[in-house]
């Protein structure tokens, strides 16, 4: 029976988790479900962000259901010791290193985007972001210079194996979809991306029914607002990544649609599964988030871990199919409760 490990962490992680395991169950898979704390929550239970019996869970588990790490109360606290220190040591840990983040706009939302509808009109984006290197993960600290200043600095890097891999999976996407792969990076001015980009250029050899372009982030910025339905699949590295994958969620309507993979590789072992968007501190145990993108992650687990494939279709029509009907959280310009949205795709699932 696959095990399933569900971590929901801080802030509205909990609600939303809460409705995306409603959804798995109603499936009738036979699957087993353990939860354990993270993050914030973690924290408050064995003293570290991170425990190490909630670790040996999801190492254990065949998909992770994630739901946020995040809590102001515990800001101050050292680096190690801040709940997005748990986030980034399981993606560590489990070796994930490709982060799958699809924006894809469901038909009705085309209001909800602050974008005009024209101009989102048929956005289906993947973002494929590396997810264990880059300035995350460098040497980081502090320091104080000659002249007695104080100085923060992380080191930012990638070494060709690890842009190949990375590179490796955005061409795989690419030929699975319109062949078309944007690879996005800041070579004119970081070394770092000039060998990403060096590697992507070797890589490409290799794919030749795959049209690669190159482009700078600060351009990609750019074009994700002015032109994002263009957009096949975008592979780049973790801290841009980051950053534009919160961007395309807007173009998608709101945050709160955006769910993600993590993966060691294409088995999807291990595979950990997490709406894009934080904790939200300012809105947790309200009732007002939306749950699609967890139940959307929810969608992802099963295709990419357990080869669920009809079951995932099955949950991502039913989410459709509720967004048709007019069923919307305040995010998207509704007033349904996270339950009652989650009732909603219930009740849509066929
Ligand atoms: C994300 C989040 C995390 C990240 C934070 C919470 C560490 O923003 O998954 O996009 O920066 O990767
Ligand atoms: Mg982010």
């Amino acid at each position: 029976m696959p095990l399933i490990a569900v971590l929901p962490g801080d802030g509205i992680g909990p609600e939303v988790t809460t409705q995306a395991r409603r959804v798995l169950e109603a499936l009738n898979l036979d699957l087993q479900f353990e939860e354990a704390p993270v993050g914030g929550a973690g924290y408050l239970a064995s003293g570290v962000p991170l425990p190490p019996e909630t670790l040996a869970l999801a190492k254990r588990a065949d998909g992770v259901l994630f739901g946020a790490v995040g809590d102001p109360r515990f800001e101050a606290l050292e680096r190690r010791l801040r709940p997005e220190a748990a986030l980034l040591a399981l993606r560590r840990e489990l070796g994930l290193f490709v982060n799958l983040r699809p924006a894809t706009l469901f038909p009705g939302l085309e209001d909800a985007s602050p974008l005009k509808p024209e101009v989102v009109d048929g956005l289906d984006i993947v973002i494929v972001r590396e997810l264990i290197g880059d300035v995350y993960f460098g040497e980081k600290g502090r320091r104080t210079t000659q002249e007695g200043l104080r100085q923060g600095y992380d080191w930012m890097s990638y070494d060709e194996a690890e842009v190949e891999r990375i590179a490796i999976v955005g061409f795989e996407m690419a030929k699975r979809r319109k062949r078309k792969l944007c690879s996005v990076d800041k070579a004119n001015v970081l070394e770092t991306s000039q060998l990403w980009r060096d590697v992507v250029n070797e890589v490409a050899v290799r794919y030749p029914e795959v049209a690669l372009t190159h482009m700078y982030v600060d351009n990609a910025a750019m074009q994700l607002v002015r032109r994002p339905a263009d957009f096949d699949v975008i592979v780049t590295g973790n801290l841009f990544g980051d950053i534009l994958s919160d961007q395309a969620s807007m173009c998608a309507g709101s945050i709160g649609m955006l769910p993600s993979a993590s993966l060691a590789d294409w088995s999807g072992a291990n595979g950990m599964y997490e709406p894009i968007h934080g904790s939200a501190p300012d809105i947790a145990g309200q009732g007002k988030a939306n749950p699609c993108a967890a139940i959307l992650s929810a969608a992802m687990l099963l295709r990419h871990s357990l080869g669920e494939e009809a079951c995932a279709l099955r949950i991502e029509a039913a989410v459709a199919k509720a967004l048709e009907a007019g069923a919307r959280t305040p995010d998207l310009g509704g007033s349904l409760t996270t339950s009652e949205m989650g009732d909603a795709v219930l009740s849509a699932l066929t």
